[in-house]
């Protein structure tokens, strides 16, 4: 409760913090920016690939893996990111990118990666630790924004940090009052199903991406999730023949006034056709005026949702056993 109350000091913070920090090079010369991570410390790269999508001055691309991609070279940047700093994925990945000869920024909070960054005189940026990773989103994605903006790859935005800082603000007020809110809600008609989490394509897929993981590792219910327009093109068909297991489904559509207009429509028309099949339907609206705004109303809503529901179903949404014991097992 404390850490999702918190975060909008903890996004104050990790600006700040970000803020001072000079990474020594700009996008000059440049073809690529490739964010490697996992799990709690990848889906800051979301964030920012889907924020910078229109306006990036090189392509931004996530990797979850222990392999980069063949584009990487010496004209690549990689900012490694780990909040450990001891994820053998991404390690593996920061090596590899040395290799290649790439541009190289590490984000953590400690461990292994900053021991090598160090050693090997790299830019580096340690964020606090002392978190779970993913409770640390405040800490690494204003990290990754920030970068951005330090090195050309975005104009920096002071208007769209200040809206998104005071709307974070309200909303911890406002969800953090546990006597009833929108986000509690949410959980209540969740308690009993099965989450699926639909959205457009575009500024809220990785929003989307976001409220799975929490609800996964807060909750620890499983959520599926879809984008629109492709989810008509496939996944709407499971919804034809409705039985006990649609009963079972509650469905929440992330909205933003920059879904592409026929995806709207397209939303509509689902929502027509397949809603009285699930168990629940609710949409809910992105608010803000500025992009990081929007976005960010959203993920901290689902941080509330999943923490609601974590109590509801009566486990403690902190820690991740089957994660620690399957890093301990493959050590
Ligand atoms: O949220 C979590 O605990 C995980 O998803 C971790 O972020 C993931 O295992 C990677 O670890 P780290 O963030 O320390 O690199």
């Amino acid at each position: 409760y404390d850490a999702i109350r918190d975060f909008p000091e903890q996004w104050r913070r990790g600006r700040e913090l970000a803020r001072d920090f000079d990474p020594g090079f700009t996008v000059e010369g440049k073809d690529h920016l490739v964010v490697a991570g996992m799990g709690g410390s990848a889906i800051g790269g979301d964030l920012l690939r889907t924020l910078v999508a229109d306006t990036a001055r090189l392509p931004v691309t996530v990797v979850r893996h222990y392999q980069l991609p063949g584009f990487v070279t010496e004209r690549s940047v990689v900012i490694a990111s780990s909040y450990s700093g001891n994820t053998e994925e991404t390690l593996a990945a920061f090596e590899e990118a040395r290799a290649r000869g790439a541009t190289v920024v590490c984000v953590a909070s400690g461990g292994e990666l900053l021991r090598r960054a160090r050693a090997e005189g790299l830019p580096y940026l340690q964020i606090p630790g002392g978190l779970q990773p993913r409770a640390a989103l405040g800490y690494s994605f204003t990290a990754l924004l920030t970068i951005a903006e330090h090195i050309g790859l975005v104009a920096p935005d002071e208007a769209a940090w200040n809206e998104t800082q005071e709307l974070l603000e309200q909303q911890s007020e406002v969800f953090g009052d546990p006597s009833g809110n929108d986000a509690l809600e949410l959980a209540e008609a969740l308690q009993d199903r099965l989450p699926f989490i639909y959205s457009g394509t575009g500024l809220m897929e990785a929003v989307n991406l976001r409220w799975r993981c929490q609800i996964q590792e807060n909750a620890k219910r499983l959520a599926s999730g879809n984008v629109y327009p492709e989810l008509n093109h496939n996944e709407i068909m499971g919804w034809e023949y409705p039985g006990p297991l649609h009963e079972m489904i509650g469905v929440i559509v992330l909205r933003d006034r920059e879904d592409h207009p026929r995806v709207q429509q397209r939303m509509e028309v689902t929502r027509e056709l397949i809603s009285d099949r699930a168990g629940y339907w609710a949409e809910v609206q992105s608010q803000g005026e500025s992009r990081l705004a929007r976005m960010m109303s959203l993920v901290n809503l689902g941080d509330w949702v999943s923490l609601y529901l974590a109590v509801l179903l009566g486990v403690d949404p902190t820690p991740v056993p089957l994660i620690g014991q399957l890093k301990e097992t493959l050590a």
